[in-house]
């Protein structure tokens, strides 16, 4: 596992622990980022147009989706336990508000089961580390968006070195410590948010990677309190 790739059986072990996770997903994650999880949450959405399709890519459990009020919504998982729970989550509330169902769609970043130019805007939260080959899924993530499209994720912050230390016991310490909680500690599924942290780039290395791709105007933003990081990129104007 590296900055670029994981390979194929530290993948599908993430991907079990990734679905052990979904029970206290939201809980965990409000713990371990001293609830300011919404707030980041909140900016990704102000960052996607209100009209248009948009895609989400690594849906998880809907915890996105649920509140995100544009015109047309297409969430994106390999794992489908995930789209099940996300979709008994997000269906009822986009109903609730008048708007669109949404299509729920099986699949990896890597290999985007969409035609070309077909999305106004693509996110990704909480997903791209978790991404087996970041440069590929980035490459498919330019060919699905539109002419002058939108791409937007987060992730938790490794701006250097010593801040991706302080990170990695944040993880090991207070988050581990309470998932532990709810697993023993030999099942505990959250040790792999400090694995996959571990071994993840920094700022730079990705907002490079967005460009490498072919993305423009690219910029990464860390937001407060120093937890994560927002990217942004645009697919280039059409001529
Ligand atoms: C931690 S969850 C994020 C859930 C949600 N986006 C949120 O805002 O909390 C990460 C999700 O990314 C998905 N994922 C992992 N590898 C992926 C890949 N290669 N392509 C697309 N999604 C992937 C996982 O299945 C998992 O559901």
């Amino acid at each position: 596992m590296d900055a670029e790739r994981i390979g194929e059986s530290d993948w599908n072990e993430l991907q079990q622990n990734l679905e052990a996770t979904i029970p206290v997903y939201d809980k965990v994650n409000r713990f371990a980022t001293l609830g300011q999880v919404s707030r980041w949450r909140r900016m990704v959405r102000e960052r996607l147009p209100s009209s248009g399709r948009v895609l989400e890519i690594g849906c998880g459990p809907g915890s996105f989706a649920e509140d995100f009020e544009g015109e047309e919504l297409v969430c994106l998982d390999p794992i489908p336990e995930m789209l099940r729970v996300a979709e008994g989550r997000v269906g009822p509330k986009r109903e609730s508000r008048g708007e669109s169902a949404v299509e729920f769609v099986e699949g990896t970043a890597e290999e985007l089961p969409f035609e070309d130019s077909s999305f106004d805007a693509v996110c990704s939260l909480f997903s791209f580390r978790d991404w087996f080959d970041k440069r590929a899924g980035l490459a498919e993530t330019l060919r699905v968006l539109k002419p002058g499209g939108v791409f937007v994720m987060v992730e938790p912050a490794k701006v250097n070195r010593l801040h991706g230390v302080m990170g990695w016991l944040w993880m090991r310490l207070w988050v581990s410590s309470y998932a532990r909680l709810f697993y023993n500690s030999e099942s505990n599924p959250w040790k792999w948010l400090t694995k996959t942290y571990a071994s993840f780039g920094t700022t730079k290395d990705y907002v490079r990677m967005l460009e490498d791709t072919g993305f423009e105007q690219v910029s990464a933003k860390l937001v407060f309190p120093g937890m994560a990081t927002i990217w942004q990129g645009r697919s280039p104007e059409a001529e």
